[in-house]
This record gives structure tokens, sequence and C-alpha cells, in this order.
């Protein structure tokens, strides 16, 4: 085996406090929504976390967007590939996922400091991380102040527009937070990748000489 560096320290802190974050924003939001059926806490404490919380993850996305804008580790999303190469990639992946993986194949992606991600992850991290969680944000800051906000408000469509979208991409995350750490246990052992995000070492087999780095 060798270690290769693959999550710097940015990375790492923010993923922390961002999902540590994301599990409490969850169980506010299920407080506040229904207040009737859950009893976690009261709602004023229910709604005072989840705008101090929301703030706190507004803030830690930038550490994650200046982190990758000024530093060549942007490259681990943009893989140099084709989209045909990336579009074979990901079918690639499915498979291995929805079946390899149950007969003992090996997994098709090798990780290296620049490829950290297999085509699977790289499109949905960014499509997570560039739409969805900006979406969560936006619109959550729309409801934080309806009346401050109301131009902005009524130009998306109204309160129930916005508050739809809001319950819309808070569905997406709690499977998300189900199926995403699934995923990340599918390693050589469960908690390879988990070690990883806190060491910022992936421990990978030795590739053969001359072997291809994808
Ligand atoms: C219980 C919560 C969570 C756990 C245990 C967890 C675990 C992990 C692990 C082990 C990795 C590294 C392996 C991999 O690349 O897939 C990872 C990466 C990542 N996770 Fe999570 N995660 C959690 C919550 C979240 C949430 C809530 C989000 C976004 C809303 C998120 C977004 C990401 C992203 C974007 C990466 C790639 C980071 C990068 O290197 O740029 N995670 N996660």
């Amino acid at each position: 085996m060798q270690r290769i560096y693959v999550h710097p320290l940015p990375v790492r802190i923010w993923h922390w406090i961002n999902a540590v974050g994301f599990v409490a924003m969850i169980a506010t939001g299920i407080q506040i929504r229904y207040v009737d059926l859950v009893g976690l806490m009261s709602f004023r404490s229910a709604v005072n976390l989840h705008d101090w919380i929301g703030f706190v993850l507004i803030g830690n996305f930038f550490v994650w967007l200046l982190f990758y804008l000024f530093s060549d580790r942007i490259k681990v999303y943009h893989p140099e590939l084709s989209p045909v190469k990336h579009f074979r990639g990901s079918f690639r992946q499915l498979q291995y996922y929805g079946y390899g993986i149950f007969k003992g194949d090996p997994n098709p992606h090798h990780v290296s400091a620049y490829h950290k991600f297999n085509p699977l992850q790289s499109m949905t991290y960014q499509i997570i991380m560039l739409l969805l969680v900006p979406l969560q944000f936006v619109t959550g800051i729309l409801l934080w102040d309806v009346k401050g906000f109301s131009a902005a408000v009524e130009f998306f469509g109204g309160v129930r527009v916005v508050d739809t979208v809001h319950v819309l991409c808070f569905i997406f995350f709690v499977g998300f937070i189900f199926i995403h750490p699934y995923l990340a246990s599918l390693a050589h052992t469960p908690t390879a990748h988990f070690k990883a995000m806190f060491t910022g070492y992936e421990e990978v087999e030795d590739q053969p000489v001359g072997a291809p780095p994808e």
C-alpha cells in the first residue's frame, strides 16, 4: 500500500463542520416543520439554532469554494476527460456499485492526488456544491427574513415557491446523509475513506509499473 495526500486541511475542516452542521440543520428543520409530532426541543430553540448554524454553514461554504478557486486541486473536479470517457467511466462505476462489488470485482477507479474522485463522484459533488447547497442557502436566507427580502421572494414566485424549493432540497439532503456515508464505506476497508477525511491521506494499493492512472 502507498499513502497519497488527497484531502488538504481546508477541505477536511470544511467537510466535518459541514457534515455536523447538516445533521443539526436536518434535526432542527424537522422540529420546525413537524412541531406537533417531534419533541426534540422547543420551537423557538429550533428556529434559533437553525438560523445560527445556517449562517455558520454559509460562511463555511466559502472555505471550500475559495480553497478550490485558488488552488490547483480544483483539477480533482475537472479531470481531463472527454465527455465520452466521462460517460463511460460513470457507467463503469455504476455497474461496479450495482453489480461488480457483490462479485468481488476490483473498483474500476484508481485514486491519485489529482484523480481522487471517480467520474460519478466528481459530477454529483459538483451538482451538490454548486447548485443544491447554494439553492438551500439562498432560499434559507430569504425565509429567514421574508419581509426584508420581500422583493426577492416575490421575484422567485412568492413564499410558497421559495419554501417548497427549500423543503425539496432538504428532502434530497436527508437521503444524501445516508447514501453518501454508505458509498464512502465501500473502500478496501469500511473505514478507509473516513480516516482519509481526517488524516488527509488515502491508502491505495501499489499500481503495477506502467499502469495508466485511470
Ligand atoms: C454524516 C455525514 C457525512 C459523512 C460521514 C461524510 C463522509 C465523507 C467522506 C468519508 C468523504 C471522503 C470520501 C469521498 O470522497 O467520498 C466525503 C467527501 C465529501 N463529502 Fe461528505 N460526509 C458527510 C456529510 C456530507 C454533507 C452533508 C455534504 C454536503 C452537503 C458532503 C459533501 C461531501 C463532498 C463535496 C465531498 C468531497 C470533498 C472534496 O474533497 O472536495 N458530505 N464525505
